[in-house]
């Protein structure tokens, strides 16, 4: 694929790193950058044969196949437009939009002009979280009950962030995306999303915006996906995952505790460590391949293979719809301090039906409730009677 890149700032250079490494074949072709410096800077970095300081003029080239949306949010409707224009595939970076009204915009935009609309969800494509997804998917934890997704780190880097009007958002905008995704893959995507009760606040910054916050999507079938965001954190960058199944339980550490862990004094250099890290001396936590630890190879991959089969891709401009639908809710719900309904006027997935809760039983007249070998070797099981409702417990002396 050729590619150009909207955008010359942080994620376009992550992105660029990512598709121009190692022995990739698909490449970055054009930049576009507002300021003809950045763009020069970056073309000449990636070795790159075009750069413009025109949006339309890079998407328009003859040789772009795919845009690659690397802009603040408030850009990122105007650049799929564009794209539309040019019928120029297009992935773009999280959020969507800033709001569900302007991702539904632009999933109708892409669906309208037949062009591919692939979502930049980078950390539902990291080694750890697809081979979770087959063990998920293989039935290995039962039914997944709570997942619980956290990113904190101290704050971004660049001021349009920090600009409500721009970012859509705070905390919540910014980094609940990731986790509202990767909750939505774990409990299933066609399971629809009910409500949600989120508590936010501006807790250090002096902005409009929320830098911290907790919610909660409660999903149809029952199952709750907990998010726990904030650019509050001090320490570096905090990704962790947490599902609870019936059947098993799976942690995720995908960034600070990556198995790599290194002491320095600080006399001999000052280098970089590893994203939003905030000390280089003392104990470090460096990650060896941030790019692969965060997925990027692997969501390309699926990009490009997605458009060459005429496939979707896993993670679709549909599903950045709904998380931004998802954190519409957590917005209102942090004003109004209420469970908020999530109001999805385009739902792909299946119709909520009643929850079945369905209880082991032990024998005809008896509900399973738990059992538990004790220290001196007992068998001890937990009983509910299927009519009275009366609970015992009945102890076998060693094994069963
Ligand atoms: N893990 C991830 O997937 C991830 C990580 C970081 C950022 N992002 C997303 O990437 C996008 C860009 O974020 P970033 O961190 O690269 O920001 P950044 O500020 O580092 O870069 C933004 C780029 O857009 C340019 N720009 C800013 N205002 C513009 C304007 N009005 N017109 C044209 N160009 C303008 C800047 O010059 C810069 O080149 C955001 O949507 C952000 O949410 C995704």
């Amino acid at each position: 694929m050729k590619i150009a890149m909207l955008g010359s700032g942080f994620i376009a250079r992550f992105y660029a790193e990512s598709l121009h490494s190692q022995r990739r074949k698909d490449h970055l072709v054009m930049v576009y950058s507002r300021n003809e410096e950045n763009a020069k800077r970056f073309a000449d970095d990636y070795n790159l044969p075009h750069y413009s300081t025109s949006m339309e003029e890079a998407i328009a080239h003859p040789e772009v196949e795919v845009v690659l949306i690397s802009l603040p949010n408030h850009l990122h409707e105007t650049a799929v437009r564009e794209c539309t224009k040019y019928k120029k595939h297009v992935i773009c970076t999280k959020p969507l939009g800033r709001t569900a009204k302007e991702a539904k915009r632009m999933l109708d935009l892409i669906e309208e002009a037949g062009i591919f609309g692939g979502y930049l969800e980078d950390l539902c494509y990291t080694p750890k979280f697809l081979k979770s997804m087959e063990s998920i998917q293989r039935g290995d934890i039962g039914k997944v009950l709570w997942t619980k997704s956290r990113e904190t780190h101290p704050g971004p880097h660049s001021d349009w962030f920090w600009d409500k009007e721009k970012s859509g958002g705070g905390a919540i905008i910014d980094l609940g995306c990731h986790c509202v995704e990767i909750s939505r893959n774990f409990i299933g995507k066609n399971i629809k999303p009910m409500e949600v009760m989120c508590w936010a606040d501006t807790q250090v910054h002096p902005i409009d915006a929320e830098d911290h916050a907790i919610g909660l999507v409660k999903y149809a079938n029952g199952a709750i996906g907990q998010f726990e965001v904030s650019w509050t954190f001090r320490g570096g960058m905090d990704l962790r995952d947490e599902v609870m199944g019936t059947e098993g339980t799976i942690w995720i550490n995908s960034f600070l505790r990556t198995g790599f862990e290194m002491f320095t004094t600080g006399k001999g250099g000052d280098g970089y460590v590893a994203e939003k890290a905030e000390s280089n001396t003392g104990w470090l936590f460096p990650v060896g391949d941030e790019a692969y630890e965060l997925g990027y190879p692997h969501m390309f991959t699926d990009m490009f293979n997605a458009i060459e089969e005429k496939r979707q891709p896993l993670e679709t401009f549909y599903d950045g719809y709904v998380v931004n639908a998802i954190l519409d809710a957590a917005f209102k719900s942090a004003d109004t301090k209420q469970w908020e309904p999530v109001i999805l006027e385009d739902w792909r997935g299946d119709e909520p039906e009643e929850h079945q809760k369905k209880w082991n039983s032990y024998d005809d007249d008896h509900y399973l409730i738990k059992e538990e070998i004790l220290p001196n070797g007992d068998t001890k099981v937990i009983l509910k009677h299927k009519q009275t409702g009366v609970v015992t417990q009945k102890v076998t002396h060693g094994k069963k």
